[in-house]
């Protein structure tokens, strides 16, 4: 019989998620949880690479945790835990940090957007991101691992650790694939639809968090960039529409012809109404799902217990072995 496969992802609990973080990843999460074996973190550890307020990522950390489980992530049918409960983690890292070379991570574009935007606090975390990031995935075997574009780089870049670590020491490590959906797998900007959306983005009208009211995601789709023509059309060099229609068929699951026909006549101030209306209503029972997780710490602090546990009872295993791989005396 065919074995499950391992699905493993993350998210940084860089405040709340937005909506390129929502359709290009924790949508997805969601469904796979019924045909695969899941495991789910909150990459606190990921997130002080950049400077943070102890205070804000530890409210941030819970926020997020619990809007994943608002998103649908089951923490009883997946493992959903908080990075830095799984010590697994930053163990394997050291190995892996290893086995990565200086030439490779220097070629990664996070890293190199990250050290433009703070000149001032390049630290070695930031440099070495993407081995923690391998760690995460190999330390649980994972075979699949469910990202947006962004993070492909970073993903390639886990597979040639695993293939060179198999090649030093053994075949140990399974080669980890991405799974990028199609639709969706990178949502741009509403006010410069050539970049990607992202929270870090200096105009507050350029990303929808997925905590917005109703009101607001409907003003922010009405200001959203798009271009001079009226039709509402899947084209190279229509970059703002595209966008815009790819996330209406991310919410509705119509495609991008039942779209165009929708609108076939009707203008851009339609279109982005409806993409806003369409948005809110999609986000709505996440908003009320989470604000009723918040109000119970208790079970959330039963939740993310009991995924770390479970959490280190996959990975330690792993990464005894992966020490022994290495030559590290056994413990006693
Ligand atoms: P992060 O926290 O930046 O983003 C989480 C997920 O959201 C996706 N994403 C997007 N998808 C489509 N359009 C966008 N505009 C958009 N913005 C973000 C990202 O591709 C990602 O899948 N390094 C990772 C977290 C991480 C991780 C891991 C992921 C840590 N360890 C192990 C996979 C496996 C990150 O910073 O994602």
């Amino acid at each position: 019989m065919d074995e499950k496969k391992l699905i493993f992802s993350a998210i940084q609990p860089t405040g709340t998620f937005t909506l390129g973080n929502y359709i290009g990843a924790v949508r997805n999460w969601s469904s796979l949880q019924e045909k695969f074996d899941c495991i789910y973190c909150i990459a606190d550890m990921h997130a002080i690479t950049v400077r943070q307020e102890p205070a804000k990522l530890r409210q941030h950390s819970l926020e997020s945790y619990a809007l994943l489980m608002a998103c649908g992530i089951d923490p009883q049918k997946s493992i959903l835990f908080i990075q830095s409960h799984a010590d697994t983690h930053a163990c394997l890292n050291w190995i892996l940090c290893c086995n990565t070379q200086f030439g490779e991570l220097s070629r990664m574009t996070q890293f190199k957007d990250k050290s433009q935007r703070h000149p001032d606090d390049i630290n070695a975390g930031l440099f070495t991101y993407p081995s923690l990031m391998a760690a995460d995935i190999l330390a649980y075997n994972a075979d699949m691992v469910p990202v947006g574009v962004d993070q492909k780089q970073h993903l390639e870049l886990a597979r040639n650790i695993a293939q060179r670590f198999n090649q030093h020491y053994g075949e140990f490590f399974k080669v980890p694939k991405p799974y990028i959906t199609e639709v969706g797998a990178k949502i741009m900007s509403l006010q410069d639809p050539t970049k990607k959306m992202s929270k870090s983005d200096d105009n507050p009208n350029a990303c929808i968090l997925i905590l917005d009211d109703k009101d607001t995601i409907i003003r922010k789709f009405r200001r959203a960039v798009t271009d001079s023509d009226t039709l509402v059309a899947y084209r190279e060099g229509k970059d703002g529409i595209n966008n815009l229609m790819s996330i209406y068929s991310a919410v509705t699951g119509k495609n991008y012809d039942e779209i165009e026909n929708e609108f076939a006549g009707k203008g851009y101030g339609d279109f982005k109404t409806a993409v806003g209306e369409a948005v809110a209503d999609h986000l709505e029972p996440v908003r009320t799902e989470f604000a009723k997780l918040m109000a119970d710490r208790a079970y959330l602090k039963q939740c993310y217990s009991d995924g770390a546990r479970r959490a280190m009872k996959i990975s330690s295993k792993i990464v005894s072995k992966a020490y022994h791989k290495v030559g590290f005396v056994d413990r006693a």
